[in-house]
């Protein structure tokens, strides 16, 4: 087979990576890829947004399988329109993919069909966003209704704040029509899980559950990024919880989706807060997680091919995965100042030292080739993921291999996977 990616990042060098192991596959091709994904698979410069460039690739080179990363082509129809070409092609269509690009329709959707979520209101009038805020407790959410890449979420802890916060989005349109609606959503407070399910609509397979970092600094401080590393499996997540949660909110939103006449196929991603009162959904995206893939392809076992394929062609029934014993950990390091502003360019130094460790796996994602040397690209530059037997040996191997890596600027946290530990102890 041959397979096209779709994406550059550090979750879709997982998926080359993992991908790369099936007996079924012949070639893989991404677009546009980075230069880690190009020691597996030919990078192919057609950026994400380009859908009818990525058909007439896949089409031309009569790709087998096309795998889509992220959800800016998802929620903009990438699927409708393979589908039309009789292409296969893994993930939502449009109409689906809809869960993810607003979240004023999942909340509402979510309202509708019980699915436990955080208590919340819609708004487009500022002045209307901002009466209902000086009734609320804080601290409170506001979040933009339309895709945001990860940055239109706001813990508010003051009403000065949150004015601001619904004022920004609603009159000064920092997030333009992505932000025409706000959402002012109850806080939660536990731990934040996340649960990734990969369904055809009728069966509904879910992946180990995943504890991702979102903020970027130790001890969940500072702002919230794409993600700063994560871990699998989570203890949080007893096997009552997981039968919990496939009960409780997957089965209910694949349902729920197929009432909406919006049938939901690809892999399912339930972002949850596991409060006091039992888990509680976050958000939905239509798409992999990252970092959550890298450390969920560390450890699985079970050939990724079979698997996607009978995702996209609804045949899922029957298909089991199995899971490598142990514990996956991703740390991720970003330049310097990420989320805000970074300055790219710096040289990667190391990466061929970790290369000859065991049990480890440096993932891509902001990086470049300049004059033959790898380079910082991006804010996430890279992920190191490691496997051990528990999470005390796997968090020891990631942490002794991330030393090797240097770059100016080079950031880290230095407490990923410190809530299993603390679970365990
Ligand atoms: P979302 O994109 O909706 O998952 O939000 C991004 C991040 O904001 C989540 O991963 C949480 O860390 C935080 N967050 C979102 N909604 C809430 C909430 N209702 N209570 C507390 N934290 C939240
Ligand atoms: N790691 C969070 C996300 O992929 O949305």
């Amino acid at each position: 087979m041959e397979i096209l990616i779709i994406g550059s990042g550090g979750r879709e060098h997982a998926l080359a990576w993992k991908i790369a192991q099936s007996p079924m596959v012949k070639k893989i091709f991404c677009a546009p890829g980075n230069p880690g994904i190009a020691e597996i698979a030919e990078c192919v410069d057609i950026g994400v947004e380009n859908i009818e460039g990525l058909y007439s690739f896949a089409l031309k080179q009569k790709i087998d399988l096309t795998v889509v990363g992220p959800e800016d082509p998802l929620v903009a129809g990438i699927v409708d329109r393979f589908n039309e070409g009789n292409l296969t092609i893994f993930g939502p269509n449009k109409r689906a993919s809809i869960i993810e690009g607003s979240k004023v329709f999942s909340k509402n959707l979510m309202k509708k069909h019980g699915i436990p979520t955080a208590d919340f209101k819609v708004f487009e009038d500022s002045t209307q966003a901002k009466k209902h805020v000086s009734m609320c407790e804080f601290p409170l959410i506001v979040k933009v209704d339309g895709l945001a890449k990860g940055k239109g979420v706001f813990v508010c802890k003051t009403l000065e704040e949150a004015n601001k916060c619904t004022d920004d989005i609603l009159e000064n349109k920092i997030f333009g029509p992505a932000g025409d609606k706000v959402i002012i959503e109850e806080f939660l407070s536990g731990e934040e899980v996340s649960i990734l399910a990969l369904t055809d609509g009728i069966t509904i397979l879910p992946l180990s559950s995943v504890q991702d970092h979102k903020a970027v600094n130790d001890g969940d401080k500072g702002p919230n990024t794409g993600g700063m590393g994560a871990y699998s499996p989570v203890p949080i997540i007893t096997r009552e919880l997981q039968f919990y949660i496939e009960e409780n909110i997957l089965v209910p939103i694949v349902h729920a989706m197929k009432r909406e006449n919006r049938p939901y196929k690809g892999v399912l991603y339930a972002g949850l807060m596991i409060t006091s009162t039992g888990p509680k959904v976050l958000e939905f995206n239509a798409r992999f997680g990252d970092p959550e893939t890298q450390v969920l392809l560390m450890r699985m076992k079970t050939d990724l091919v079979p698997l996607l394929l009978s995702t996209a062609t609804n045949t899922l029934e029957n298909i089991e995965i199995e899971w490598n014993k142990g514990v996956s950990i991703c740390v991720v390091m970003t330049s310097k100042g990420y989320p805000d502003k970074y300055e790219k360019g710096f040289e990667i130094s190391g990466l061929e030292t970790v290369r000859e460790l065991d049990n480890v796996q440096v993932l891509h994602a902001g990086t470049a080739t300049k004059d033959g040397k790898i380079v910082t690209n991006g804010g996430r530059v890279l992920g190191v993921t490691a496997i051990g037997k528990d999470i005390q040996e796997a968090q020891k191997t990631v942490y002794r291999a991330i030393q090797n890596i240097t770059f100016e600027g080079a950031h880290y946290r230095r407490d990923i996977g410190a809530k299993a530990m603390y679970r365990k102890s």
